[in-house]
């Protein structure tokens, strides 16, 4: 059965307790503010496939809020994401209080995500994504393997004695978020793997996320149109064909009720939209359309990688 724990010190405690108990050479981190769906769900079921002992936060990080309207209304739905996360075989849920993850307030210090948090969804939200990462930074040292293990060197198992495996899973759904996490990782010298998990839809093809339940039906059927327009230029790219970004804008400014905000084609590490030749000449290389639009009282983002 999943256990809760909702202080750093009993996550140690607790995830310590674990790797001993099933001799575990990894631990695997899924960072969530909870409201779980299918999508968060893949993130858990591949962290379990891929390590001993698999850690589930759930904490709705104030920081990354630009309103307090919008940190109200954010759903939190505790006990089913608990069962959500037990059937996928998380063992630790770890919920602490804001207190707990900013005892004396707000830090003083956090992580600035830079110029690439200042495009697309941070142009958007101004200060998200250093929120995002300040406490991505905080969530991966709670969850560092081992750190409640005897100082002995008495971890052993398969491991050779080394230091327990270590990954941290993340949606490719929040596609800016994701490259600012392995950059943050990569330039901190963060001791952790970032996994990245493909985008789970509905059906009809919405990515989900915990904000769809604000849409209307009408409105869910109108949002439908941005995974149309980038499955458009998906199939684009794969049949070798200029993407013919124009056309697929067109189709979303046909939906009345779905108001772009961007939808541009980009790298997929630096998220700089790529050269018009890449876009009119039949599409080679990797690239990434993004899509962000307002559908009623909901901000949807959406993004499918290219690669042709
Ligand atoms: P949250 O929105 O709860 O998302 C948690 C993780 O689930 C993120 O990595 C997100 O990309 C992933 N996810 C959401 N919808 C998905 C979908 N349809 N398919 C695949 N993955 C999906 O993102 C956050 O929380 C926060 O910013 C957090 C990283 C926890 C920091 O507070």
């Amino acid at each position: 059965a999943i256990k809760l724990v909702t202080t750093a010190a009993e996550l140690k405690a607790e995830s310590a307790r674990l790797l001993t108990q099933k001799q575990g050479v990894s631990q695997g981190l899924v960072p969530t503010m909870g409201a779980l769906h299918e999508g968060h769900a893949r993130l858990a079921r591949t962290a379990v496939e891929q390590n001993d002992v698999v850690v589930a936060s759930i904490f709705v990080n104030p920081l990354q809020f630009g309103d307090a309207v919008d940190l109200d209304r954010y759903p939190r739905t505790l006990e089913a994401d608990l069962a959500l996360l037990e059937e996928q075989g998380v063992d630790l849920a770890f919920a602490p209080s804001v207190e707990e993850v900013y005892p004396g307030g707000e830090p003083l210090v956090r992580v600035t995500a830079g110029p690439l948090g200042e495009k697309w969804e941070g142009a958007a939200r101004p200060g998200h994504f250093d929120g995002a990462l300040t406490v991505v930074a905080k969530l991966l040292h709670y969850g560092i393997p081992g750190a409640g293990l005897p100082a002995t060197g008495a971890f052993v198992s398969g491991s050779g004695g080394g230091l327990p495996a270590y990954r941290a899973y993340f949606g490719q759904k929040d596609a800016q978020q994701l490259a600012l996490v392995r950059r943050m990782a990569a330039d901190l010298n963060f001791p952790v793997e970032i996994v990245a998990v493909p985008t789970v839809r509905s059906d009809e093809g919405l990515a989900l996320s915990s904000r769809n339940r604000f849409l209307s039906e009408e409105q869910r059927e109108a949002a439908l149109v941005l995974s149309r327009a980038l499955r458009l230029l998906e199939e684009r790219a794969n049949a070798h064909e200029p993407l013919d970004l124009e056309s697929a804008q067109a189709l979303v400014a046909s939906q009345p009720l779905v108001e772009t905000d961007y939808f541009d084609v980009v790298d997929p590490f630096t998220l700089e939209p790529l050269a018009e030749n890449c876009r009119e000449t039949p599409f080679r290389g990797e690239g990434l359309a993004i899509i962000a639009a307002r559908v009623g009282p909901v901000r949807l983002i959406d993004n499918v990688p290219l690669s042709s």
